[in-house]
């Protein structure tokens, strides 16, 4: 489970936030696509996730992990749970493609005998077990990338995130990418994939989240569209003149009450178009927001039993005298069957 209760994000020396308030709730096992515009904040979001960044505001939870309650120490286990694929692939030149894998393993730790079991099955799994012994120099941009998702599968994480992943490489190769992904769903693996590629995101008809400005504008939760602004999503709704086919958050859906002091500028709740860092202050005067807004309160949480909120509440409940120590990780479906 992924989820952020009420995040914003601002970076060091920005008045405009790169996230703001966002409320997002992924199952286990879903695929979701996060889609917009350059600048949105997508990978910011998923540099919260993968605690490269943390939040200014607001709560995550990961795979049972409470941000909040995370020390540092735990980070690595973290990184266990979750793997990461970037658009430039972020590979070893100097090692092999297999021992690109192996090396994802030996620094958390995994025996050399678990390594030597594992990694073959692994690029199985991402047809490249031909390429083991190949340097990525002499791979191709979609090989390349198949070693990056073997090397965050080796771990095999609950959930796999992956910042554009597609964003080098041409049509068909993005395909046998997405592809991969599909299959490694199909797994039980939960997939967050971050993309610009309308196509694909069309044609596969998931869940997609829309970011604009930092804010999610869409959540479609299924047979989703590539719809950047949700001109779509309104005109889907209007016309068919019954209850939307997508679920269309509004810009400002914050399941908790913010108090604002009479001090705080307050950001008005119409869609935050212009607020963002694009340097025409003078056409955006109420959109703006304080880098240390005022204290908040807290209210009492969305009615709705998914909201962030009451899920953080039953979850904290529910492990009231244990916060972010290390469990035995459940067992689940492997994605090697036929490993030892
Ligand atoms: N380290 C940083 N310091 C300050 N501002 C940042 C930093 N990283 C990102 N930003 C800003 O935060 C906003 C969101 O950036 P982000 O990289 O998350 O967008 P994105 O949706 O991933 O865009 P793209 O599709 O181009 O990758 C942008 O305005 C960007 O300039
Ligand atoms: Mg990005």
């Amino acid at each position: 489970m992924i989820l952020l209760d009420n995040v914003s994000k601002y970076y060091p020396g920005y008045k405009t936030p790169a996230l703001e308030e966002i409320n997002l709730h992924i199952q286990p096992k879903e695929f979701v696509f996060l889609v917009g515009a350059s600048g949105a904040g997508k990978s910011t979001l998923i540099k919260m996730l993968t605690r490269e960044e943390k939040p200014s505001y607001g709560d995550i939870v990961v795979g049972g992990i409470d941000y909040k309650c995370m020390k540092k120490k735990y980070i690595p286990y973290l990184r266990r749970r979750i793997g990461v694929v970037f658009q430039d692939f972020k590979l070893l030149p100097n090692r092999t493609v297999y021992e690109n894998v192996a090396f994802a393993l030996e620094i958390v730790g995994v025996s050399g005998a678990e390594i030597k079991r594992t990694v073959p099955k692994v690029l199985e799994l991402v047809g490249l077990s031909e390429k083991a012994h190949e340097f990525p120099g002499n791979l191709s941009g979609g090989e390349r990338q198949r070693v990056a998702i073997a090397r965050s599968m080796a771990r095999q994480p609950k959930i796999l995130i992956a910042d554009e992943p597609t964003g080098n490489l041409d049509p068909e190769t993005s395909w046998e990418i997405i592809r991969l992904l599909e299959e490694i769903n199909n797994f039980g693996t939960t997939i967050l994939v971050t993309t610009h590629d309308a196509e694909v995101v069309n044609q596969l008809k998931k869940r997609v989240v829309t970011l604009s400005h930092g804010r999610i504008i869409g959540d479609q939760k299924q047979g989703g569209h590539y719809d950047l602004d949700g001109s779509r999503t309104r005109i889907a709704k209007r016309s068919l003149g019954g209850p939307a086919p997508t679920q269309v958050v509004q810009p400002n859906p914050a399941p908790t009450q913010i108090i604002q002091t009479p001090t705080a500028p307050v950001a008005p709740s119409v869609a935050p178009t212009t607020a963002r860092r694009v340097a025409t202050p003078a056409a955006q005067p109420t959109a703006r927001r304080v880098a240390t807004p005022a204290p908040r309160t807290v209210a009492k949480p969305a009615a709705t039993s998914t909201s962030g909120s009451a899920v953080l509440e039953q979850m904290r409940r529910a492990k009231a005298a244990d916060t972010a120590k290390p469990k035995t990780v459940a067992k689940r479906r492997s994605l090697y069957p036929n490993a030892k």
